[in-house]
């Protein structure tokens, strides 16, 4: 439930539904302080609640958060296995805070690469918080956006192949609804952080005229500030998808 008394700067009709964030820094954070890189990714652990709470707090719909791409596979094989561990340890943990703030865990990638107890937490819980009515929290896992545009393109061309379609129709929605997003609305805001100025191939097809806010901030220093600034943000934004001003009002 939406709770913007506390934050009055927040204009409450403009709040995004849909935040995706790429996490990015944990390494840095942890080299800095002169620690191992999964150090960071534990302490990003911390971020990734407090980034829920937040979005929990403020009705935000959808959070779809980066947590391991198609390209992370290629990472030394003991932070690949870590941060498998991380991830099945993590989800387990927070059920009874998913449950209580009603949130409900949706995953999005190719989930059958991951270890199988992985699969198993992850189905696990995406199950039992199913009926969550509050904040839905997308795991962007084994992700990539190339990854999800192959995909669809396979299943486009399986229904012309059947003749469920013809060429001449393939339309925009035609390729919205054969992405593993088709549930989700595009995101509204995207949120970088760690100073990079980068997509690294996350969410290709949805961010076309979604607001970018990039900050400074490593991930494991992410904290409600920062997410709120970049609400703020958003919020200073006027919104034209490809319109002139004067057509918006
Ligand atoms: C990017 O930092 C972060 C990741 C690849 C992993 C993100 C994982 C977490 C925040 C923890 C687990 C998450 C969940 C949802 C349980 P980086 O390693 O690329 O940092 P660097 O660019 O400084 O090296």
């Amino acid at each position: 439930m939406a709770n913007l008394e506390l934050y009055p700067q927040i204009i409450s009709n403009r709040v995004p539904k849909h935040v995706a964030i790429i996490m990015d820094g944990n390494g840095r954070w942890a080299k800095k302080q002169g620690y191992l890189r999964m150090f960071g990714h534990k302490q990003g652990v911390n971020s990734v609640r407090t980034a829920l709470e937040f979005a929990s707090e403020l009705g935000i719909d959808f959070i779809t958060l980066y947590a391991f791409s198609t390209e992370n596979w290629n990472r030394p094989k003991t932070e690949v296995n870590a941060l498998m561990q991380l991830l099945v340890d993590t989800v387990e943990k927070e059920i009874p805070s998913l449950m209580k703030n009603g949130i409900r865990l949706k995953t999005l990638g190719n989930i059958s690469q991951l270890p199988s107890k992985c699969i198993k937490q992850l189905n696990h819980t995406v199950e039992i918080t199913k009926d969550n009515q509050g904040t839905t929290l997308v795991l962007a896992l084994s992700y990539s956006g190339r990854w999800d545009l192959i995909e669809a393109t396979k299943n486009i061309v399986n229904q012309v192949r059947n003749n469920n379609l013809n060429v001449e129709n393939i339309t925009e929605e035609t390729i919205t609804r054969a992405l593993n997003t088709s549930e989700f609305p595009n995101p509204d805001l995207l949120i970088r952080t760690s100073g990079e100025m980068r997509i690294s191939n996350f969410l290709l097809w949805e961010i076309a005229y979604s607001e970018i806010h990039f900050t400074d901030v490593l991930w494991p220093d992410f904290k409600k500030e920062d997410f709120l600034k970049a609400i703020l943000d958003y919020q200073s934004r006027e919104r034209r998808f490809g319109k002139t001003t004067e057509q918006l009002t």
